[in-house]
């Protein structure tokens, strides 16, 4: 079982479930194309959470609820934890859709690049990709190779609890945290550096002294870098759902990427009325 993780929660799976009406409408007019629902972090199924009804049903069994006007083609569930996509695989055994579904407990990182491979090969699908980790678990490589493909992406991305954790304040950051921060940004240590640091020089008794400051609003920044990166691989990005704490602290940026403009002014659409920044 997953943990709920507060309001926003809840509000993440409402927008990718709406998303998801409104592409599975407009697929429905295109009769060529085979529709593929890909959760790279499918979870078991079910959230818990703190209220009187304390299992909720996770976004893979949301999207499996949407039957009008069509279901997708495929629904391809990625799942790491065996627990969870044992669960998962239980929660699923008797859908009426059982037959499209596909769940694999493997590495998402492997699952996309697989995915990409895919619709190389088969012109004629067209991928819903939902990325829902809790931490920094997918390689900037990984949504690289999703490149040019027919692909609308909706992606978590831990700015709060990822990014800006491990942008020490006077910028010595372990060679591990910034190799991560490295494969998860798809930048290099000084570009990194160059954009979440500031360094003043100071003239002192003994020479030149650097000092190396972190910017204030490196969360905010996180959140612009990515959007930026995404605009390398995909036409356009929309803006950010931003999620926030109980202390109010920015914990993720939820985007989403796709070639298509349409797209994006659907999941503007739906973001706008839950915009938080
Ligand atoms: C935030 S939860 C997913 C919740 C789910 N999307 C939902 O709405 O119900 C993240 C899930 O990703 C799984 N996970 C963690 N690392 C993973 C990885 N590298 N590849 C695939 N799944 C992973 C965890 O076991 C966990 O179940």
């Amino acid at each position: 079982m997953n943990q709920f993780g507060g309001n926003w929660t809840e509000e993440k799976m409402d927008i990718v479930v709406k998303y998801a009406s409104a592409y599975l409408t407009i697929m429905y007019k295109q009769n060529w194309v085979k529709t593929i629902y890909f959760d790279g972090f499918a979870g078991s199924g079910f959230i818990e959470s703190e209220g009187i009804d304390h299992l909720k049903k996770g976004t893979a069994l949301r999207i499996l609820d949407i039957s009008e006007p069509k279901p997708f083609d495929i629904y391809y569930f990625v799942e790491l934890n065996e627990e969870h996509a044992t669960a998962l695989k239980a929660n699923l055994s008797t859908h009426p859709l059982r037959q499209n579904i596909h769940i694999r407990q493997e590495d998402c990182n492997t699952k996309l690049v697989a995915l990409a491979e895919f619709l190389k090969e088969n012109k004629n699908y067209r991928a819903l990709v939902f990325i829902d980790p809790y931490g920094m678990s997918v390689n900037w490589g990984s949504i690289e190779s999703l490149k040019g493909l027919g692909v609308d992406l909706w992606i978590l991305v831990p700015t709060g609890i990822g990014v800006n954790r491990m942008l020490i304040n006077d910028g010595r950051i372990s060679d591990s945290w910034m190799q991560k921060l490295e494969s998860f940004l798809g930048y290099s240590k000084e570009e990194i550096m160059k954009h979440f640091y500031k360094s003043t020089i100071r003239q002192t008794l003994f020479g030149e002294e650097i000092n190396i400051q972190k910017e204030k609003d490196a969360v905010i920044l996180a959140g612009e870098l990515y959007t930026r990166k995404l605009k390398q691989v995909f036409s356009d990005v929309s803006k950010s759902f931003v999620m926030r704490n109980s202390q109010n602290s920015i914990m993720y940026h939820f985007m989403m990427a796709a070639n298509n403009k349409t797209a994006i002014k659907i999941a503007n659409e739906v973001i706008e009325p839950k915009y938080k920044l």
